[in-house]
């Protein structure tokens, strides 16, 4: 039995996240859960958007499932998942995007991880109006955190059984932001020569992602071009709903979808919940239930390959029924 926080979320957060315990329990899994409240609904419930006991309950349990949560684009209350990832240190974001059968696709042999540094860039949050119409963001980027994460894409890459690293950057033109991103990726790639080592420029990598993805691997990369890669990399593959992601930190992990809250389907029974179905396989695994990770993989698997698919997939499914439809293929 391991003990997990789990946070519901907003918006369509709590019915994916009612769908991904249901197959978890089904599956086998064996998790002693403390639901905690963040986001927009803890706001209003608890009048603050990260409640210092739901990272108490992270702290302690060391593992949390996440839906995702609101956040309102500019003025008023910064992300809580930027928040998140500060506190608990979850420096590397770790999203696979694979093709699934049954899932129209515009390719085929699609295989890609994006390794996203989660602290520094431009999320570190540091923002000023200079005076009412001159505002200035500050991209920060350290040694340290890009050594950090570097080594991390390449242990992942070399535990995975993967072959390359696209090191991603706008080192031509951030030259001391990304140049030292690059620098870093470099020194580190040198100690792994059983991986290839490529570097790409941003706007090159994006191009060559949408027209031939099947020559990537693993892409390392600072953190907007990780947030916004990814979204191109789940685009690839089948869309939002069937993106998982991982949060890793020492001695802490948090598992969630790559969407957000999709508030505009909220309450419709539209959402698809493969992508946090597979965040909650991701965390399984993490966790040492290979079994139970295993069972309910095939349970998605087998079910999204039988055409049964919820309408941002082009089909008719509500979320209840596809997970129901899952727990009977697993
Ligand atoms: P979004 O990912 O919520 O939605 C983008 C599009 O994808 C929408 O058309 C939505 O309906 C669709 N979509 C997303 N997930 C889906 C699913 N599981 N099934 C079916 N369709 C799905 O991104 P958006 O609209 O930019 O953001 C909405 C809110 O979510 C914002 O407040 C944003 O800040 C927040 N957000 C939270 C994240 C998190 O908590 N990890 C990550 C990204 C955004």
């Amino acid at each position: 039995m391991n003990k997990i926080t789990v946070i519901e979320g907003d918006g369509i957060g709590p019915e994916i996240t009612k769908a991904t315990l249901e197959a978890a329990r089904a599956a086998g899994a064996e998790l002693d859960i403390e639901f905690m409240s963040a986001g927009a609904n803890a706001l209003k419930e608890e009048g603050e958007l990260l409640p210092a006991k739901t990272l108490e309950s992270i702290k302690k349990r060391g593992v949390a499932l996440k839906g995702p949560v609101t956040t309102p684009i500019g003025k008023g209350f910064r992300s809580v998942n930027v928040a998140l990832r500060k506190t608990l240190n979850l420096y590397a974001a770790v999203r696979p995007a694979k093709n699934i059968e049954g899932v129209k696709t515009h390719f085929e042999g699609v295989d890609i991880v994006t390794v996203r540094e989660n602290t520094e860039d431009l999320y570190a949050g540091i923002e000023e109006m200079q005076d009412k119409d001159t505002a200035r963001s500050i991209k920060l980027i350290t040694r340290s955190a890009s050594t950090r994460i570097a080594r991390f894409a390449f242990d992942w890459a070399l535990k995975n059984g993967r072959k390359k690293v696209s090191v991603i950057t706008k080192a031509n033109i951030c030259k001391f932001s990304d140049g030292m991103f690059l620098d870093c990726a470099r020194n580190i790639a040198k100690n792994y020569p059983q991986i290839n080592f490529e570097e790409l420029l941003v706007d090159n990598a994006c191009m060559q992602l949408a027209s031939a993805p099947q020559n990537f691997d693993v892409l390392l990369c600072p953190n907007l071009y990780g947030d916004i890669i990814s979204d191109l990399t789940a685009g690839l593959t089948g869309g939002l709903g069937f993106a998982p992601g991982a949060n890793y930190g020492d001695g802490f992990a948090v598992f969630e979808a790559v969407h957000g809250s999709a508030p505009t389907i909220a309450g419709t029974g539209k959402a698809n919940p493969c992508a946090m179905m597979f965040s909650c396989v991701l965390m399984l695994r993490h966790l040492g239930q290979a079994a139970a990770a295993d069972k309910m993989e095939r349970g998605v698997l087998k079910t999204v390959k039988s055409g049964f698919l919820t309408a941002d997939a082009g089909g008719s499914a509500t979320c209840s029924e596809f997970t129901r439809e899952v727990i009977k293929n697993m």
